[in-house]
Protein backbone atom coordinates (compact mmCIF):
# COMPACT_ATOMS: atom_id res chain seq x y z
CA UNK A 1 0.00 0.00 0.00
CA UNK A 2 2.86 2.68 1.27
CA UNK A 3 4.80 1.94 -1.76
CA UNK A 4 2.01 2.33 -4.58
CA UNK A 5 1.25 5.25 -2.81
CA UNK A 6 4.77 7.05 -2.89
CA UNK A 7 4.88 5.48 -6.61
CA UNK A 8 1.90 7.87 -7.62
CA UNK A 9 2.90 10.94 -5.57
CA UNK A 10 5.38 12.50 -8.44
CA UNK A 11 1.82 12.43 -10.54
CA UNK A 12 0.40 14.53 -7.81
CA UNK A 13 3.17 16.48 -7.06
CA UNK A 14 2.84 20.17 -7.73
CA UNK A 15 4.75 22.48 -8.15
CA UNK A 16 8.14 23.25 -5.85
CA UNK A 17 7.26 26.22 -4.18
CA UNK A 18 3.69 25.16 -3.18
CA UNK A 19 5.04 22.47 -1.04
CA UNK A 20 7.91 24.66 1.05
CA UNK A 21 6.59 25.40 4.73
CA UNK A 22 6.67 28.76 4.05
CA UNK A 23 4.60 28.15 1.15
CA UNK A 24 1.90 26.40 2.70
CA UNK A 25 1.91 28.72 5.88
CA UNK A 26 1.25 31.61 3.43
CA UNK A 27 -1.57 30.30 1.42
CA UNK A 28 -3.40 29.33 4.74
CA UNK A 29 -2.92 32.50 7.06
CA UNK A 30 -3.52 34.39 3.53
CA UNK A 31 -6.87 32.96 3.52
CA UNK A 32 -8.18 33.16 6.85
CA UNK A 33 -10.09 35.63 7.70
CA UNK A 34 -8.76 37.69 9.85
CA UNK A 35 -5.84 36.83 7.84
CA UNK A 36 -2.26 36.34 9.30
CA UNK A 37 1.20 34.89 8.64
CA UNK A 38 3.45 32.88 11.24
CA UNK A 39 6.24 34.86 12.75
CA UNK A 40 8.69 32.23 11.89
CA UNK A 41 9.26 33.54 8.37
CA UNK A 42 10.62 36.58 9.51
CA UNK A 43 13.79 35.28 9.39
CA UNK A 44 15.43 34.37 5.94
CA UNK A 45 18.71 36.16 5.79
CA UNK A 46 17.42 39.98 5.26
CA UNK A 47 15.52 39.23 7.90
CA UNK A 48 17.79 38.15 10.38
CA UNK A 49 20.07 41.07 9.20
CA UNK A 50 17.06 43.03 9.91
CA UNK A 51 16.22 41.62 13.66
CA UNK A 52 19.95 42.40 14.16
CA UNK A 53 19.60 45.79 13.67
CA UNK A 54 16.58 46.03 15.60
CA UNK A 55 18.21 44.93 18.86
CA UNK A 56 21.25 47.99 18.66
CA UNK A 57 17.83 50.53 18.57
CA UNK A 58 17.75 52.99 21.56
CA UNK A 59 13.91 52.57 21.53
CA UNK A 60 14.15 48.50 21.70
CA UNK A 61 15.74 47.79 25.23
CA UNK A 62 14.97 44.23 25.37
CA UNK A 63 18.33 42.73 24.09
CA UNK A 64 20.06 45.49 26.35
CA UNK A 65 18.22 44.39 29.53
CA UNK A 66 18.41 41.33 28.73
CA UNK A 67 22.75 41.29 28.45
CA UNK A 68 22.68 43.97 31.79
CA UNK A 69 21.30 41.25 33.55
CA UNK A 70 23.45 38.32 32.28
CA UNK A 71 26.48 40.53 32.78
CA UNK A 72 25.53 42.02 36.63
CA UNK A 73 24.08 38.48 37.57
CA UNK A 74 26.10 36.27 35.82
CA UNK A 75 28.10 35.01 38.85
CA UNK A 76 24.65 34.11 40.78
CA UNK A 77 23.23 32.50 37.36
CA UNK A 78 26.70 30.54 37.24
CA UNK A 79 25.78 29.36 41.01
CA UNK A 80 22.93 27.98 40.40
CA UNK A 81 24.00 25.53 37.57
CA UNK A 82 24.48 22.03 38.48
CA UNK A 83 28.55 21.11 38.15
CA UNK A 84 29.71 19.62 35.29
CA UNK A 85 26.34 20.32 33.38
CA UNK A 86 25.59 20.36 29.62
CA UNK A 87 24.30 23.97 28.49
CA UNK A 88 21.21 23.54 26.33
CA UNK A 89 20.26 26.49 24.32
CA UNK A 90 17.24 26.71 22.37
CA UNK A 91 17.40 28.68 18.91
CA UNK A 92 20.82 29.91 19.06
CA UNK A 93 20.51 33.67 18.48
CA UNK A 94 22.77 36.46 19.86
CA UNK A 95 26.28 35.03 21.01
CA UNK A 96 27.17 37.94 23.13
CA UNK A 97 24.35 36.30 25.72
CA UNK A 98 25.45 32.45 25.88
CA UNK A 99 29.88 33.71 25.89
CA UNK A 100 28.81 36.21 29.23
CA UNK A 101 27.10 33.06 30.87
CA UNK A 102 29.92 30.53 30.04
CA UNK A 103 32.35 32.46 30.87
CA UNK A 104 31.31 33.65 34.36
CA UNK A 105 30.56 28.94 34.49
CA UNK A 106 33.64 27.56 34.04
CA UNK A 107 32.08 24.88 35.99
CA UNK A 108 30.25 23.46 32.20
CA UNK A 109 31.05 20.93 30.47
CA UNK A 110 29.05 21.46 27.60
CA UNK A 111 27.98 23.68 25.78
CA UNK A 112 24.85 22.25 22.93
CA UNK A 113 23.36 25.07 20.66
CA UNK A 114 20.07 24.00 18.92
CA UNK A 115 19.04 25.43 15.99
CA UNK A 116 17.30 25.04 12.85
CA UNK A 117 20.00 26.22 10.76
CA UNK A 118 22.30 23.69 10.57
CA UNK A 119 25.02 26.15 8.65
CA UNK A 120 24.84 29.07 10.95
CA UNK A 121 25.32 26.16 14.41
CA UNK A 122 28.89 25.13 12.86
CA UNK A 123 30.42 28.44 12.08
CA UNK A 124 29.97 29.83 15.78
CA UNK A 125 30.34 26.36 17.34
CA UNK A 126 33.75 26.64 15.93
CA UNK A 127 34.62 29.93 17.17
CA UNK A 128 33.53 28.98 20.76
CA UNK A 129 35.94 25.80 20.57
CA UNK A 130 38.82 27.97 19.79
CA UNK A 131 37.51 30.67 22.81
CA UNK A 132 36.30 28.28 25.29
CA UNK A 133 38.90 24.99 24.92
CA UNK A 134 37.83 22.98 27.57
CA UNK A 135 34.16 23.22 26.58
CA UNK A 136 32.46 20.70 24.52
CA UNK A 137 30.57 21.99 21.99
CA UNK A 138 28.24 20.00 19.77
CA UNK A 139 25.53 21.76 17.98
CA UNK A 140 22.53 20.04 17.42
CA UNK A 141 20.15 20.75 13.87
CA UNK A 142 16.68 20.65 15.12
CA UNK A 143 13.22 22.74 15.67
CA UNK A 144 13.80 23.18 19.78
CA UNK A 145 10.20 23.54 19.69
CA UNK A 146 9.76 19.18 18.82
CA UNK A 147 11.18 16.69 20.64
CA UNK A 148 15.04 16.10 19.59
CA UNK A 149 17.70 14.31 21.28
CA UNK A 150 20.86 15.10 22.56
CA UNK A 151 23.90 14.44 21.78
CA UNK A 152 24.95 11.00 22.95
CA UNK A 153 28.35 12.35 25.00
CA UNK A 154 25.90 14.69 27.10
CA UNK A 155 23.43 12.30 28.12
CA UNK A 156 24.77 10.69 31.42
CA UNK A 157 25.85 15.08 32.27
CA UNK A 158 23.08 17.21 34.28
CA UNK A 159 21.79 19.70 32.01
CA UNK A 160 20.69 22.99 32.35
CA UNK A 161 18.73 25.25 29.66
CA UNK A 162 18.78 28.86 28.39
CA UNK A 163 16.12 30.10 26.43
CA UNK A 164 17.11 34.34 26.08
CA UNK A 165 15.44 36.74 24.20
CA UNK A 166 11.64 36.58 25.62
CA UNK A 167 10.72 34.02 22.73
CA UNK A 168 8.65 32.61 24.91
CA UNK A 169 6.80 35.92 24.32
CA UNK A 170 6.37 35.06 20.49
CA UNK A 171 4.66 31.86 21.60
CA UNK A 172 0.72 31.83 22.64
CA UNK A 173 0.31 30.90 26.38
CA UNK A 174 -0.67 27.58 25.66
CA UNK A 175 1.93 27.20 22.83
CA UNK A 176 4.09 28.60 25.91
CA UNK A 177 3.23 25.88 28.33
CA UNK A 178 4.09 23.46 25.68
CA UNK A 179 7.51 24.29 24.93
CA UNK A 180 8.27 24.67 28.80
CA UNK A 181 7.04 21.18 29.09
CA UNK A 182 9.04 19.57 25.87
CA UNK A 183 12.17 21.39 27.47
CA UNK A 184 11.31 19.61 30.18
CA UNK A 185 11.22 16.13 29.00
CA UNK A 186 14.36 16.93 26.85
CA UNK A 187 17.16 18.20 30.05
CA UNK A 188 15.12 15.99 32.25
CA UNK A 189 15.13 14.98 36.37
CA UNK A 190 17.17 17.62 37.93
CA UNK A 191 17.23 20.14 35.24
CA UNK A 192 16.94 23.88 35.78
CA UNK A 193 16.10 26.30 32.78
CA UNK A 194 17.84 30.12 32.76
CA UNK A 195 14.97 32.00 30.99
CA UNK A 196 14.40 35.62 29.66
CA UNK A 197 11.34 37.00 30.01
CA UNK A 198 10.12 40.46 29.02
CA UNK A 199 8.12 42.37 31.87
CA UNK A 200 4.97 44.03 31.44
CA UNK A 201 5.40 47.82 31.74
CA UNK A 202 3.87 51.41 30.65
CA UNK A 203 2.16 51.39 27.33
CA UNK A 204 4.31 54.04 26.03
CA UNK A 205 8.37 51.88 26.77
CA UNK A 206 6.16 49.14 24.77
CA UNK A 207 4.80 50.56 21.69
CA UNK A 208 8.11 52.50 21.51
CA UNK A 209 10.23 49.90 21.21
CA UNK A 210 8.30 48.36 18.13
CA UNK A 211 7.99 51.24 16.56
CA UNK A 212 11.44 52.88 16.30
CA UNK A 213 11.94 56.32 14.37
CA UNK A 214 14.19 54.66 12.20
CA UNK A 215 11.66 52.25 10.77
CA UNK A 216 13.54 49.62 11.72
CA UNK A 217 10.71 47.61 12.32
CA UNK A 218 8.92 48.37 10.13
CA UNK A 219 11.10 47.03 7.44
CA UNK A 220 11.52 44.14 9.34
CA UNK A 221 7.84 43.49 9.61
CA UNK A 222 7.20 44.16 5.71
CA UNK A 223 10.10 41.90 4.97
CA UNK A 224 7.52 39.40 5.14
CA UNK A 225 5.86 40.72 2.36
CA UNK A 226 9.04 40.95 0.22
CA UNK A 227 9.93 37.85 1.03
CA UNK A 228 6.63 36.12 -0.47
CA UNK A 229 7.55 38.21 -3.86
CA UNK A 230 11.13 36.65 -3.81
CA UNK A 231 10.48 33.38 -2.63
CA UNK A 232 6.65 32.71 -4.02
CA UNK A 233 6.23 34.96 -7.27
CA UNK A 234 4.08 37.09 -4.79
CA UNK A 235 2.77 40.97 -6.40
CA UNK A 236 2.86 42.67 -2.83
CA UNK A 237 3.39 46.51 -3.19
CA UNK A 238 5.07 47.08 -0.15
CA UNK A 239 4.67 50.88 -0.68
CA UNK A 240 0.63 49.78 -0.28
CA UNK A 241 1.30 48.12 3.23
CA UNK A 242 1.84 49.88 6.87
CA UNK A 243 3.24 48.46 9.68
CA UNK A 244 1.69 48.93 12.63
CA UNK A 245 2.55 48.05 15.91
CA UNK A 246 0.72 48.59 19.55
CA UNK A 247 0.13 46.99 22.66
CA UNK A 248 -2.75 45.04 23.55
CA UNK A 249 -3.25 45.62 27.27
CA UNK A 250 -5.96 43.21 28.18
CA UNK A 251 -4.12 40.77 26.40
CA UNK A 252 -0.89 42.09 27.55
CA UNK A 253 0.82 41.62 23.97
CA UNK A 254 2.32 43.92 21.83
CA UNK A 255 0.89 42.91 17.97
CA UNK A 256 2.37 43.34 14.94
CA UNK A 257 0.03 43.79 11.54
CA UNK A 258 0.85 44.28 7.74
CA UNK A 259 -2.13 46.89 6.94
CA UNK A 260 -3.36 47.22 3.62
CA UNK A 261 -3.23 51.35 2.76
CA UNK A 262 -6.09 50.61 0.25
CA UNK A 263 -8.70 48.06 -1.74
CA UNK A 264 -6.24 45.79 -3.67
CA UNK A 265 -5.69 41.99 -5.28
CA UNK A 266 -2.34 40.11 -4.62
CA UNK A 267 -1.46 37.27 -6.07
CA UNK A 268 1.05 34.70 -4.06
CA UNK A 269 2.32 31.19 -5.51
CA UNK A 270 -0.56 31.56 -8.12
CA UNK A 271 -3.62 32.06 -5.82
CA UNK A 272 -5.51 35.46 -5.52
CA UNK A 273 -6.07 37.14 -2.15
CA UNK A 274 -8.26 40.18 -2.00
CA UNK A 275 -7.41 42.92 0.72
CA UNK A 276 -9.89 45.67 1.97
CA UNK A 277 -8.74 49.63 2.09
CA UNK A 278 -7.62 48.68 6.22
CA UNK A 279 -7.09 44.94 6.20
CA UNK A 280 -4.42 43.85 8.19
CA UNK A 281 -2.53 40.87 8.24
CA UNK A 282 -1.52 39.80 11.61
CA UNK A 283 2.18 38.98 11.87
CA UNK A 284 3.53 38.40 15.37
CA UNK A 285 2.53 38.77 18.83
CA UNK A 286 5.37 39.80 21.69
CA UNK A 287 3.51 38.53 24.79
CA UNK A 288 4.72 40.85 28.04
CA UNK A 289 4.62 38.88 31.56
CA UNK A 290 4.57 40.25 35.63
CA UNK A 291 6.78 38.57 37.69
CA UNK A 292 4.22 36.03 38.80
CA UNK A 293 2.40 35.66 35.74
CA UNK A 294 5.14 34.05 34.43
CA UNK A 295 6.05 32.02 37.28
CA UNK A 296 2.64 30.37 37.56
CA UNK A 297 2.20 29.40 33.83
CA UNK A 298 5.95 27.82 34.51
CA UNK A 299 4.43 26.04 37.03
CA UNK A 300 1.80 24.72 34.62
CA UNK A 301 4.56 22.36 32.75
CA UNK A 302 6.00 21.26 35.93
CA UNK A 303 9.13 23.93 36.49
CA UNK A 304 9.24 25.68 39.75
CA UNK A 305 11.13 29.56 40.52
CA UNK A 306 13.79 29.53 42.03
CA UNK A 307 15.27 33.20 40.95
CA UNK A 308 14.48 36.33 38.90
CA UNK A 309 17.01 38.64 38.29
CA UNK A 310 16.06 42.05 36.59
CA UNK A 311 17.75 45.07 35.21
CA UNK A 312 17.96 48.30 36.90
CA UNK A 313 15.27 49.65 35.27
CA UNK A 314 12.83 46.42 35.96
CA UNK A 315 11.87 46.40 32.27
CA UNK A 316 13.14 42.63 31.66
CA UNK A 317 13.49 39.44 33.57
CA UNK A 318 15.89 36.47 33.47
CA UNK A 319 14.72 33.64 35.76
CA UNK A 320 15.87 30.21 36.92
CA UNK A 321 13.73 27.45 36.92
CA UNK A 322 14.29 23.89 38.42
CA UNK A 323 11.87 20.87 37.21
CA UNK A 324 9.61 20.09 40.45
CA UNK A 325 10.42 16.46 41.87
CA UNK A 326 7.09 14.51 40.92
CA UNK A 327 7.56 15.35 37.02
N1 LIG B 1 11.21 37.98 21.08
C1 LIG B 1 11.55 39.35 20.80
C2 LIG B 1 10.38 40.27 21.03
O1 LIG B 1 9.27 39.85 20.98
C3 LIG B 1 12.12 39.49 19.43
C4 LIG B 1 11.17 39.68 18.29
C5 LIG B 1 10.47 38.76 17.65
C6 LIG B 1 10.90 40.92 17.65
N2 LIG B 1 9.79 39.33 16.63
C7 LIG B 1 10.03 40.64 16.61
C8 LIG B 1 11.32 42.22 17.86
C9 LIG B 1 9.54 41.65 15.82
C10 LIG B 1 10.85 43.23 17.06
C11 LIG B 1 9.96 42.95 16.03
O2 LIG B 1 10.60 41.44 21.31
Amino acid sequence: MKRAAAKLRPLLKKPQAEESPFAADAIKGLSAKPKYMSAKHFYDAEGSRLFDAITRLPEYYPTRSEIEVLRDKAGEIADLLPEGAALVEFGSGSTAKIRTLLAAAPKLAAYVPVDISAQYLEAEAARLRRDFPKLAVLPVAADFTKPFELPAKVRALPRAGFFPGSTIGNFEPLAAVAFLRNAARILGRGAVLVIGVDLVKDARTLNAAYNDAAGVTAAFNLNLLARMNRELGGTFDLSAFAHRAFYNRERQRIEMHLVSRKRQKVSVNGAAFEFERGEAIHTENSYKYTPEGFASLARQAGWLERALWTDAAGYFSVRLLTLKRDF
